[in-house]
């Protein structure tokens, strides 16, 4: 991994904390990471409980893999080495924003435990929520929305998780969606309501 803290950089003290902003808010932050296998649902849920939460009158932000692999990410690929640098790159920015007290909703593969655990570390732990989207490759690969399990097959996508490169599902996350099987809208209330918010 690359060096993460600059030697001569001093941290500089805010004027406008945390708490002052969730106070404005009307609303606590937090981090809510969504993972799993491509195709297994986590954009689709991002959006679905941003929108709920946005309706009602909540400040959010979204990080989801393809859009930040368009942008603050789109120098890497997809060995170990890139994928560790992609998460540990999401969890300093999910952190920052979290300071900024929003609910901060990240959907990415993450498929290294170490990595999770890494950017579980870098907050409180009531700040956290790691939300397994669990769907097996099977269903994965028969929806295959982006037609991507068919060129990873075809030898196209080099370590392509699940087919060619690995993916280490969650032990103890906070709560597991069983997105092969429940509605959309099954899985958007039960994330709702493990963030206190049945709206
Ligand atoms: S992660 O492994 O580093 O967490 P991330 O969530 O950013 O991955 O990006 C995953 C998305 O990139 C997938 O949903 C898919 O659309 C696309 N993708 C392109 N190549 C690969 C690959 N080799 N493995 C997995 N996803 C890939």
């Amino acid at each position: 991994m690359r060096q993460t803290t600059s030697p001569n950089a001093i941290w500089q003290m805010v004027q406008v904390s945390r708490a002052d902003r969730e106070r404005m808010n009307g609303h606590q932050g937090t981090i809510l990471w969504f993972t799993g296998l491509s195709g297994s649902g986590k954009s689709t849920l991002i959006h679905g409980v941003e929108k709920r939460l946005h309706d009602a009158g909540c400040r959010t932000c979204s990080l989801d893999g393809d859009n930040v692999r368009h942008g603050l990410c789109g120098d890497l690929g997809f060995s170990n080495q890139d994928r560790v640098e992609n998460i540990r790159r999401i969890g300093e920015v999910a952190k920052l924003m979290l300071d900024a007290g929003l609910i901060v909703l990240c959907g990415f593969i993450s498929p290294f435990k170490a990595d999770r655990l890494r950017v579980r570390g870098l907050v409180a732990p009531e700040d956290f929520m790691e939300i397994y989207c669990h769907c097996s490759l099977e269903i994965c690969e028969q929806r295959d929305v982006k037609g991507l399990y068919r060129k990873a097959r075809a030898g196209l996508i080099p370590e392509f998780t699940g087919i060619s490169s690995p993916y280490e599902p969650p032990e103890s996350p906070e709560l597991v969606l069983n997105t092969g099987e429940d509605s959309v809208e099954m899985c958007v209330a039960k994330v709702l309501e493990i963030l206190g918010r049945p709206v």
